[in-house]
């Protein structure tokens, strides 16, 4: 099984990443190769029975569209996990909540001129839905290691949202209870590959007039409380795969 890790921003995938002396080495994986590919680096290893194909975007639905589709059709992943921070539009969220996506729906996007919904266009769909598999392992997870996982409606666009108003919008028009960059685009490139993926987001700030700084303070603190929850899922999907590895075999 070949599983994509993916962030936007470099602090994203900082994390499963030890500076070396001379390179970055991976901290969790093995066998590590670099490949350059398309304006992005994408580092490949192994994690125990699993291969991992990890690498952040650069910030915005057009470079996460680029990475999560050559992810797909260059490097043949078959699950993808999206790893980051969002702003919290909900007002119980708090920074450092960890959010795992239940939908997702592109706020900028708007042909509302010609009589269609905020996040439509024809042949397309408001909103995606992550893997209910993925979403059940994130919840063993957090079961597991008591950690809190908050369930939600993740709003995607390119715009930092740092306005009360705009947040206020956002949530009117899509019901949601956090907001990023990148998260809606995934979603459509996996949807379409029918590849199952799993976005989830650690609160870094509160998208009002404080957002720009708590972003700056907060980024990577929350990214790390983002990304080691991905690599407890790691361990899931590679038990996971051991077993039927077994099961074949027999
Ligand atoms: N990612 C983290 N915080 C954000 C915000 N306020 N707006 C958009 N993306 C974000």
């Amino acid at each position: 099984m070949k599983i994509a890790i993916m962030g936007a921003m470099v602090e994203e995938v900082d994390p499963f990443l030890e500076i070396g002396e001379h390179e970055p080495l991976l901290k969790y994986f093995s066998k590590h190769e670099d490949v350059e590919y398309g304006g992005n680096t994408y580092h490949i290893a192994r994690y125990r029975d699993l291969d991992i194909v990890l690498a952040y975007s650069k910030i915005g639905k057009v470079f996460a569209s680029l990475t999560a589709a050559t992810m797909i059709e260059h490097f043949a992943c078959e699950k993808l996990l999206f790893t980051g921070v969002a702003g919290a539009v909900d007002p119980a969220l708090k920074i450092g909540d960890l959010v795992a996506a239940t939908q997702l729906c592109q706020h900028d996007l708007d042909i509302s001129a010609f009589g269609h919904p905020h996040g439509y266009v024809p042949e397309g769909k408001v909103y995606i839905e992550p893997s209910r598999e993925l979403l059940h392992i994130a919840k063993e997870v957090a079961n597991e290691k008591g950690i809190e996982l908050k369930k939600g409606i993740i709003a995607t666009g390119d715009q930092f949202i740092a306005d009360n108003e705009r947040k206020e919008w956002i949530a009117r028009t899509f019901d949601a209870d956090a907001i990023e960059m990148e998260g809606a685009a995934v979603a459509a490139v996996c949807d379409a590959f029918d590849i199952p993926f799993f976005v989830l987001r650690a609160i870094s700030d509160a998208a009002d007039m404080d957002a720009a700084f708590d972003f700056d303070e907060f980024l990577k603190h929350s990214s790390r409380l983002s990304s080691s929850f991905i690599v407890s899922m790691l361990e899931k999907l590679s038990q996971r795969e051991r077993s039927t590895k077994v099961r074949d075999r027999s």
